[in-house]
């Protein structure tokens, strides 16, 4: 018998709406300036109201959090600053009683220098099973052709250990040494830690940088074989003993190398649409549908049980790792004219900042988001347009304290402002007092209730998360055109004709719907229909930034 989860449809994830967030981000129950369970706990009805059906956790693990949690110093227990182990079961059988789904991170590339295993690892001889849990050298310069992800931290991918004698390898911060994934003892204890999380019920696991678990000499140490192998037996654990759970993979890789995490659907169920998002900012920046085209032409099919994770920003930088040259050139004096909006290779702004605040815009890329081929995924903070704090070191700018009201602290603590774990944004335009949840929430016309709205509509039609994508080809490059459609079960069809323009000027749009000839398409958002479709041209106006989802509904029967 599988352990159940709390989703009936084992293909749930395909309908979800996911909202990230950090524990110690969103609210604080204790006044300590962090963060906790029961502060999420109590602010599951602003979730549940805004529609939201699976919330990830970012780490909430014990830790040194010199990586904000991506650093565990012990997998199967809750940071003492967010918590209790009890504390993180209320919460999620609380998310449960709500129908709402929960995903926690997987982070077994690496751990913390702090970790238990790697305190004995140094000590023990070399060769010894305490020693083989991570991946060791006597020079630095095996894996050469492996490249450096924080390129502005990390000058090597080893580090030297005086205690062992010996260099580490590390994809990331040089205090967080990679496991060693030829070790089978490695495996056995990442299944350990996975089956406790996914006995006491968690719905979904975030695989994080999972192209890197396996090293060779020679290759560029990512998306190797041997590493979809593990992938794959993480996969059989779940699926010989749990149902409908998720995998989420976090592959930062070009379309043909991310791809392979889906495998033949025996790897993971859902993997993060990389390729796809900064070509949508690049689209919008160039009034020119494209960068998007083009990049969706360039992805594989994927397997029936699977589905693209889709989003516009996370809480790391907005990765420019996978882009030409030309095109990062491009980003970057497009959307980070100030150097301090820059980490790594990327930009660690928010949405709203990136969109210079533009209403139009912040819609239209949700609009995207929202009607693409895959399950979208939202940022906390995004739904009120919340600001950055770009004086903040690494990507801390982008994970400043949730903005619930205009008291103290934002509404989010009762600590003395100087205790918050991050200072709370202040500036003029996204500071606490301008943007905030209460005042949204009374304000029928807020980014929050048109958030709110439009998730509402997006879950009453299945085709957004389970329906095919083709688009149309218009004269006019700042108009995106697509149909999306799905068959029901009866047959009949559900489909929907989305038109963004992508200009900052309104744009005429002549759309070849010949093929839907006689069909009555009806705007979704009014329910106001719209003239019939026929073999000439449909011609549509639209306003700066604006978009159309139309329902095409088959013919009505007239009365005689
Ligand atoms: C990916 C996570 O998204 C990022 O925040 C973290 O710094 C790296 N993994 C390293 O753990
Ligand atoms: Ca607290």
């Amino acid at each position: 018998m599988k352990k159940p989860a709390s989703a009936t449809d084992p293909l749930w994830y395909k309908d979800a709406i996911i909202y990230e967030l950090h524990v110690r981000a969103f609210a604080d129950s204790n006044g300590d300036g962090i963060g906790d369970f029961p502060g999420l706990l109590a602010r599951l009805d602003y979730l549940q109201d805004l529609g939201v059906t699976c919330i990830w956790l970012l780490p909430f693990f014990p830790s040194p959090l010199r990586d904000d949690g991506y650093d565990i110093s012990n997998y199967v227990d809750v940071h003492p600053s967010y918590g209790t182990l009890n504390d993180f079961k209320s919460f999620l059988d609380a998310a449960h009683q709500r129908n709402m789904q929960v995903m926690i991170e997987l982070v077994i590339n690496h751990t913390s220098d702090q970790h238990p295993w790697f305190k004995a690892a140094r000590v023990a001889p070399p060769g010894s099973a305490a020693r083989e849990m991570y991946v060791w050298s006597t020079t630095d310069q095996l894996y050469k052709d492996a490249r450096i992800i924080f390129t502005d931290s990390e000058k090597s991918n080893w580090t030297w250990d005086e205690t062992a004698k010996a260099y580490y390898w590390h994809r990331f911060f040089s205090h967080q040494p990679d496991l060693n994934f030829d070790n089978p003892a490695v495996i056995e204890e990442v299944l350990k830690a996975m089956r406790f999380w996914l006995d006491m019920g968690v719905d979904a696991l975030r695989l994080d940088a999972i192209p890197y678990l396996v090293e060779r000499d020679g290759t560029s140490c990512e998306n190797l074989p041997e590493t979809h192998a593990v992938i794959r037996t993480i996969r059989a654990a779940i699926d010989a003993d749990y149902a409908n759970r998720l995998v989420l993979a976090e592959a930062n890789q070009w379309p043909a190398d991310v791809r392979h995490y889906f495998g033949d659907g025996d790897e993971c169920h859902m993997v993060f649409h990389f390729p796809l998002m900064p070509r949508i900012y690049m689209a919008l920046r160039q009034e020119d549908r494209l960068p998007i085209t083009d990049i969706m032409a360039q992805t594989p099919a994927i397997p029936d049980n699977c589905q693209w994770g889709l989003f516009l920003r996370n809480h790391d930088e907005l990765t420019l790792e996978m882009v030409t040259a030309d095109e990062r050139d491009y980003m970057y004096i497009a959307y980070s004219t100030n150097p301090r909006m820059r980490v790594n290779v990327g930009i660690r702004r928010r949405l709203a900042p990136l969109l210079d605040n533009n209403r139009r815009r912040i819609e239209l890329l949700n609009s995207l988001l929202l009607s693409f081929p895959g399950t979208p995924i939202l940022y906390y903070g995004d739904e009120i347009g919340m600001g950055d704090n770009i004086f903040l070191g690494d990507r801390n700018g982008i994970r400043t304290p949730m903005q619930w009201n205009s008291d103290r602290n934002a509404g989010f603590s009762k600590c003395d402002p100087a205790q918050l774990y991050l200072p709370i944004v202040m500036d003029p335009i996204y500071g606490y007092q301008a943007i905030n949840v209460e005042a949204q929430l009374s304000d029928q016309s807020s980014l929050l209730h048109w958030t709110r709205n439009m998730i509402a509509l997006r879950k009453l039609f299945q085709v957004f998360g389970r329906g095919t994508l083709s688009f149309l080809n218009p004269a006019n490059r700042k108009i995106l055109a697509y149909l999306r459609d799905l068959k029901r079960g009866d047959g009949s069809h559900e489909t929907v004709l989305c038109v963004a323009n992508l200009s900052r000027f309104a744009q005429p749009v002549s759309l070849d719907l010949a093929d839907h000839s006689g069909t009555e398409p009806v705007e979704m958002l009014g329910y106001v229909p719209f003239p019939t479709i026929t073999e000439a041209s449909y011609v549509l106006s639209l306003a700066p930034y604006s978009f159309l989802w139309l329902e095409l509904q088959p013919p009505s029967v007239k009365p005689a």
